[in-house]
């Protein structure tokens, strides 16, 4: 008996979908451009949390992973992933205990700019006779040290902690600039100019450090809105990109940014179309299955768009929890109709769902498990 191919609108909704010949696309893009520089790519794994996708980039040569949680460190050290920086730090003493425990088998390297942490650290390692590798975050958009002699100041007083390595320094210039999200500002050039302010500042802090004899072999920064700002700067050993993978629609706007294609939909049923409202229409996928915040600005709520030429007809004006209110030519729907949503935001959409469909055309090709679903600590 011959097994037919499933079909993606055969699918129940809402369903995850990943087009599979878009994210091999966008790896490649990403790929063959860090081809051509000399720091590394450390793809950031909280845009899919699917270690399938962090071994898909690792293949086209990407130099380790970025994740942003020690949960999610956990689930990718076992699923066979080394070199794995957490840009975020850990304050308590189950991660402590955690994050020496894995030390004993897995590549990891975590953020710290808490003296007070980095000894709980090290006591636990020394405690395991093991040695916890951490590194710096230099503070631009949320946490960190201050550049400058903060930052040299606390990397001194580190050194001397004997269950700790210190690996080098990372940083997340978004925001770096006062009154804006960097990652907003649509000119290639103006991101330009103020991510390599940013990015002085970065660097002050590492030659600082490397005078006073330390060395830093980490100097880890960057975004998918500064993949190829970041990446140019003297000395940055890689470049954390994660959105690219996928790639929602408001990111895609900035300058530079289309050539990354958009891989992650939401599939959904369109479920009423009451006579009496003419334009309105409402589908079975709300925020509690995709979100409606901006890539760049959380207090921004911004909806999903809606996949092909229907998009241009039609959009979503609200989400509540289980609804997508659709307005504009509705009358090119009917109930029952399956269409899919391009979410605001790809990297807080997949954590709403158990897996995705991995789709090539039309035919489902894998349902890949969002393996680090939960792993939010
Ligand atoms: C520390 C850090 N690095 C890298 C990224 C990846 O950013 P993007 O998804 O815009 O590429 C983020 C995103 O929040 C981040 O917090």
């Amino acid at each position: 008996m011959a097994v037919g191919f499933l079909n993606k609108y055969d699918l129940d909704t809402p369903a995850l979908i990943i087009d599979l010949d878009a994210l091999e696309t966008n790896i490649k893009t990403m790929a063959n451009y860090f081809k051509t520089v000399k720091p590394g790519l450390r793809p950031h794994m909280k845009t899919h949390k699917i270690p399938m996708i962090s071994h898909m980039q690792l293949e086209a040569g990407a130099i380790g992973v970025t994740c942003q949680t020690l949960g999610e460190a956990e689930i990718f050290a076992q699923a066979g992933i080394k070199n794995i920086l957490v840009t975020n730090q850990i304050a308590n003493d189950e991660k402590i205990r955690r994050l020496v425990g894995m030390s004993r088998w897995a590549d990891v390297t975590v953020g710290v700019d808490a003296l007070e942490v980095a000894k709980q650290i090290s006591q636990a390692a020394l405690a395991a006779k093991l040695t916890a590798k951490v590194a710096v975050e230099i503070s631009m958009v949320r946490c960190g040290l201050q550049a400058g002699e903060p930052a040299l100041k606390f990397v001194k007083q580190l050194v001397q902690l004997k269950g700790l390595k210190f690996m080098g320094l990372w940083a997340h210039e978004a925001g770096a600039s006062s009154s804006f999200e960097l990652g907003m500002e649509v000119s290639w050039q103006k991101r330009k100019e103020a991510h390599y302010r940013a990015l002085d500042r970065f660097r002050e802090a590492k030659h600082l450090i490397e005078k006073s004899g330390i060395p830093v072999k980490i100097f880890s920064a960057g975004y998918t809105a500064t993949y190829d700002i970041t990446a140019e700067y003297p000395e940055i050993t890689d470049v954390q990109a994660g959105t690219y993978v996928f790639m929602d629609w408001p990111y895609r706007q900035l300058e530079g940014l289309d050539r990354f294609q958009q891989a992650l939909t939401v599939l959904t049923t369109v479920i009423s179309i009451p006579p009496h409202q003419k334009v309105l229409a409402y589908t079975d996928c709300g925020t509690k299955k995709i979100s409606s915040e901006h890539t760049c600005d959380y207090s921004i709520t911004v909806f999903p768009k809606i996949k092909g030429e229907l998009g241009k007809h039609i959009e979503v004006t609200q989400l509540s929890e289980e609804h997508a209110h659709l307005k504009g030519a509705v009358n090119n729907l009917k109930v029952g109709d399956k269409i899919e949503f391009i979410p605001s935001h790809c990297c807080t959409t997949p954590p709403r769902y158990d897996a995705a469909y991995v789709v090539s055309g039309e035919r489902v090709v894998g349902v890949w498990p969002i393996l680090a679903r939960d792993r939010h600590g």
